[in-house]
């Protein structure tokens, strides 16, 4: 990152004050006084002004069990938000990564940092999704075989398909989605005829809810958990 736009996110100073500090010799680098505002901050350097070490707040990265009814919107201040089940304190700044219906339980993921999330949900990541669905009639070989050949949803341009289903009885499956369409588990079931009575998202890539999270807790990920959300299922 350049050291003015460092200075200015860690110390909430104007982009004038900042150069202003730079121009004077008052910020230092790994104790070598700063030459100029566009040089780069190495990983892990002390940055110093005047002195005094300033500090990106570390990007954060949660993992909630999604109560049913709940609604995972952008709107903090909504006293059905998911944000509602955190301490107002750390609510600042986060946001959804991949929303879920308001009667969808399970794994949601919250954070600050946008390029993460934006790996999650892009179309292109197909960083999959797995799903336990409670179902109204039980599923037949032909419609678990015809989910995973693909179905043709309304406005959908291709055929969508399950990338696993496995059967625990003839109403309780779990299914392995590629992407995150609008509804996209409920409808594809309605598309052979059947109905979700129940969801909860179990795993998102190879990161599994935390089986000690009651409904409406959180916990902080840890490094290898923000990065297993890009590998694969375990039983995708
Ligand atoms: N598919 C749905 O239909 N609903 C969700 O909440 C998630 C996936």
């Amino acid at each position: 990152m350049r050291l003015d736009k460092f200075l200015a996110h860690a110390s909430g100073a104007s982009r004038k004050q900042v150069k202003q500090w730079i121009k004077n010799g008052e910020a230092t680098v790994d104790g070598q006084t700063a030459k100029s505002a566009g040089q780069l901050v190495p990983e892990f350097a002390q940055v110093c002004v005047r002195g005094e070490t300033l500090q990106i707040a570390a990007l954060r990265y949660i993992m909630l069990n999604k109560p049913t009814g709940t609604v995972s919107t952008a709107e903090h201040a909504d006293e059905r938000s998911v944000f509602a089940l955190l301490p107002s304190e750390q609510r600042r700044a986060l946001h959804v990564v991949g929303r879920l219906d308001v009667d969808t339980t399970g794994l949601l993921l919250l954070t600050d940092d946008g390029q993460w999330s934006h790996r999650i949900t892009a179309p292109v990541s197909h960083c999959p999704k797995v799903y336990r669905v409670e179902l109204s009639d039980e599923l037949s070989d032909a419609d678990l075989e015809q989910l995973l050949k693909g179905v043709q949803l309304n406005d959908e341009k291709q055929l969508l398909r399950a990338r696993a289903l496995v059967r625990h009885n003839k109403r309780l499956v779990d299914m392995t989605l590629g992407e995150g369409r609008y509804h996209q588990v409920k409808r594809m079931f309605a598309a052979v005829g059947n109905h979700v009575e129940a969801l909860h998202r179990l795993q998102i890539g190879g990161l599994s809810l935390d089986a000690g999270l009651q409904p409406g807790q959180w916990r902080e990920l840890n490094k290898a958990e923000t990065e297993a959300v890009f590998s694969k299922p375990t039983d995708g």
